[in-house]
């Protein structure tokens, strides 16, 4: 077992000297270990991955940790999912990985805070899942220990995160409705499974639910308090008049219809995600946007939210 998890990190050390260097001598990996990376890195921008387990702010080693992300419930710091055999997840088998995303609970049995949005990552695919984990192992591993989150009381006690679960959380693969068409089965994939754009956009219940009822209809208590916007087609509250072509500008630039720019939380994720995606796949965002039902709530965003 261990050397096949060695065997997996030499490969992908191999693979960061290959793309470091094209020099010729290094032998590249094999070309179905190199295709799943790829298609991992492109998974990787596309479920927003390095925002909450990098300090961007501090230029911390990739993945080596995160940056504080406030809750109503504590204060939390996304681990160290790098490679590190001691303090990252290095040692971690296929299974595993999947379990944490699939289920939210650790090699140990443990429960994860659903601030690790793997109420949306559930719904990833098997193969996403595998060509994610073979694109962060092909990263260097970074010794960094977690740094211990801030939680109030009684959320510390992880066993309760199992009520939680029953109240909140439906494991399982994304399925596609065949009534729709492929375009919006995708978009839809990109925008719940990866892009986890409702973990933000949709307001949530007293206990930490996300509110079905106005799904990405806005809140003014999103990730660090901020507000954030209705992204449902009503007219009057939400992104109605925008048309699909406005949707994917602001999704590849940052430029509203208006010629603002959207900034703070939004502007990370169009740095890491949606401009990282090709115009079909923002394309099929756009669509899912405008599929959704429009729903009639306010929010307003004020200015010293954006940056
Ligand atoms: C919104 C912030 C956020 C995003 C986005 C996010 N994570 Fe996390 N992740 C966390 C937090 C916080 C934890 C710790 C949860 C806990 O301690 O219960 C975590 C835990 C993990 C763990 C468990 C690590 C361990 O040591 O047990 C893995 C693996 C992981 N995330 C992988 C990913 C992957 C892969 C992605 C992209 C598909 C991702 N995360 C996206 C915040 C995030
Ligand atoms: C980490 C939280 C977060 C996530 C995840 C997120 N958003 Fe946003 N989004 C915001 C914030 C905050 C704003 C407002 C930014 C501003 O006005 O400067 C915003 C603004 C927008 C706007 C512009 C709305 C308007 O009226 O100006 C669109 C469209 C949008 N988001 C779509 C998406 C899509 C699609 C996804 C998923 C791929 C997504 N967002 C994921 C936080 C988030």
């Amino acid at each position: 077992m261990r050397s096949a998890r060695a065997g997996i990190f030499c490969a992908g050390i191999l693979f960061a000297a290959f793309a470091a260097s094209p020099a010729r001598a290094v032998e590249p990996a094999p070309a179905s270990e190199n295709e799943a990376v790829k298609r991992g890195a492109y998974i990787f921008h596309a479920a927003g991955c390095k925002a909450c387990h990098t300090d961007i702010k501090k230029k911390g080693p990739p993945l080596a940790g995160g940056r504080a992300i406030g809750t109503p419930f504590g204060v939390f710091f996304g681990p160290n999912i790098t490679p590190d055999p001691v303090t990252g997840i290095g040692e971690w088998s296929d299974g595993d990985f999947i379990r944490a995303l699939r289920s939210g609970v650790s090699p140990d049995g443990d429960h994860y805070y659903p601030v690790f949005p793997y109420t949306s990552f559930t719904k990833m695919t098997d193969r996403d899942m595998l060509d994610l984990k073979a694109y962060i192992f092909s990263l260097p591993p970074v010794n960094k220990p977690n740094r211990p989150h801030e939680v109030n009381f009684p959320f510390g006690f992880r066993f309760l995160l199992g009520f939680w679960k029953m109240l909140h959380f439906t494991p399982g693969t994304f399925k596609p409705d065949p009534v729709k068409s492929a375009e919006l089965n995708r978009g839809t994939y990109l925008a719940k499974a990866l892009g986890h754009c409702a973990e933000c956009h949709s307001p949530r219940t007293m206990t930490g639910g996300l509110d079905l009822s106005k799904w990405m209809a806005g809140t003014v208590d999103g990730p660090d308090g901020e507000t954030i916007p209705n992204v449902t087609p009503h007219k009057a509250t939400g992104i109605g008049e925008w048309d699909l072509v406005d949707i994917e500008l602001a999704l590849e630039t940052g430029i509203k219809p208006d010629g603002d720019v959207l900034g703070s939380l939004m502007g990370e994720v169009i740095d890491e995600t949606t401009s990282h995606l090709t115009p079909a796949d923002r394309r099929a965002i756009a669509l899912y946007l405008k599929s959704l039902a429009p729903i009639d709530n306010r929010v307003e965003v004020e200015d010293e939210n954006r940056d």
